[in-house]
């Protein structure tokens, strides 16, 4: 198994170029079902996931040209689209859920075994099934107890959905099935990510008729068909944010590259309070760690436009060498403290009550084996090993090359001193 090697390094400095956002990529992969034409999708990064969800495609009977190397992926959907989504591709990747509403649509029928929880949480899809429920699908609940997903429907309906939670791949899901049912669809307490709006962006293009994406509230007026458009993913706010967090901690000074100020004010806003110096140019963002002294924060993580959980492990990566103690509440999934035992394995001394981590800060990190234990936690693990004494060996690195492209290459690129080594 791969693992990284990561030496305390210098301050990391220079200009590093964000990829295109894998949580875009994915569902607007899964909605080039939703039209025969081909789509062709750029910016596109070249993750496991993202070729994960090419196999995917390809398994249901679409066409898909992948050409990672240069960011982008064709993908037509002609013909009979099979309406069972293989298992063995579904256990490697739980976002294949994402095709459950296109399919439905394009097929009447979508049978997807559920894959079980996973390290963050047991991530339930009742709200995707609330919704599709609402536009007049019918779910096996016999099958649904066993952990399968067979939905039917010969047509669906608009209907006005209210979703308990605004939970990201339900309201994708749903948007995806409304963009082609009969009549309109108003889906209430909605996700706002800026994903949301980027898939809203891609359906609108192939004809559909989506407003209030990046809202709460979201109307859809269903169309009769949708055409097949060209594309390129907005830029990945969650590499841009632990990028931004890298330079921070380790008193560097970056340029971030494509990125969007605008979706990430709540992790700005917290670097600011922590002394680290912001400023955005027409090329980018620059983030000095080298100007302040690195202070303590609290953070809590919310849904759009709170701040992101998938930021909360990098972001408590420098709060373990920050100057005073903080806290870190965890309040979107039920089990996103994993990482705190491999901080802790360095020298964090990080203790957890519920949902909330207290960190004390002001740390002298050691190097130590740890396990990245999700993709966001491994490349904060990798954070703290740039500013911990001696090596930091990490291991489980798949999950990190499910959600950031060349992290080696760019990192090194700015300085730091790390290496993937081969068992
Ligand atoms: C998306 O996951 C992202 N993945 C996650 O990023 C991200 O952490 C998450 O949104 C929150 O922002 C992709 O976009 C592929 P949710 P998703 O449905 O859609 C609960 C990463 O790091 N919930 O908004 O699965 C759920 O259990 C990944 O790139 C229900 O209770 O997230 C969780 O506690 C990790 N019932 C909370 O909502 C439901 O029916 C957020 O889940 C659905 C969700």
């Amino acid at each position: 198994m791969a693992k990284f090697l990561v030496q305390k390094s210098g301050p990391l400095n220079g200009e590093v170029t964000i990829s295109g956002a894998k949580n875009a990529v994915l569902p607007i992969m899964a909605a080039t079902l939703l039209t025969e034409e081909k789509c062709e999708i750029r910016d596109v990064p070249a993750l496991r996931d993202v070729e994960v969800m090419c196999r995917l495609l390809e398994s249901l009977g679409a066409t898909v040209n992948e050409d990672l190397g240069r960011n982008k992926v064709e993908i037509s959907a002609a013909g009979s689209i099979s309406h069972e989504a293989p298992f063995d591709l579904v256990k490697m990747m739980r976002a294949s859920i994402l095709v459950l509403g296109a399919l439905l649509l394009r097929t009447g029928r979508a049978v997807i075994h559920l894959p079980g929880g996973c390290a963050i949480g047991k991530r339930p899809v009742e709200l995707h099934l609330k919704g599709l429920k609402a536009l007049g699908a019918v779910i096996d609940e016999e099958k649904l107890q066993r952990g399968i997903i067979d939905a039917s429907a010969d047509k669906l309906r608009g209907a006005t959905i209210y979703l308990d939670f605004p939970s990201v791949g339900a309201t994708e899901v749903i948007i995806m099935a409304a963009a082609l049912a009969e009549g309109t669809t108003v889906l209430e307490n909605a996700a706002q990510e800026p994903e949301i709006v980027d898939l809203a962006n891609f359906l609108n293009k192939m004809g559909a008729r989506i407003k209030g994406a990046g809202t709460d509230t979201i109307k859809v007026d269903g169309v009769t068909s949708l055409r097949g458009v060209s594309h390129n993913v907005i830029p990945d706010r969650i590499e841009a944010g632990t990028f931004m967090v890298g330079a921070a901690m380790t008193k560097g000074n970056v340029l971030i590259k494509n990125v969007v100020p605008d979706h990430l004010k709540a992790v700005i806003a917290k670097l600011k309070e922590c002394g680290v110096d912001i400023t955005m140019d027409d090329d980018g963002v620059r983030v000095r760690g080298d100007v302040n002294e690195l202070t303590a924060t609290d953070i809590k993580t919310l849904p759009y436009p709170g701040f992101p959980t998938d930021m909360q492990s990098p972001f408590m990566a420098l709060l373990t060498v920050a100057k005073g103690p903080s806290r870190v509440i965890e309040t979107v999934f039920e089990n996103r403290f994993m990482h705190v035992g491999e901080f802790n394995r360095m020298g964090a001394n990080i203790k957890i009550s519920g949902n909330c981590s207290m960190i004390p800060g002001g740390k002298a990190l050691k190097g130590a084996q740890v396990v990245a234990t999700d993709l966001r936690a491994g490349a904060a693990v990798v954070l703290t090993g740039l500013v911990a004494d001696g090596i930091t060996e990490v291991s489980q690195i798949y999950h990190v090359d499910r959600g950031y492209e060349r992290f080696v290459e760019k990192l090194r690129a700015l300085g730091a001193n790390i290496m993937r080594v081969e068992d």
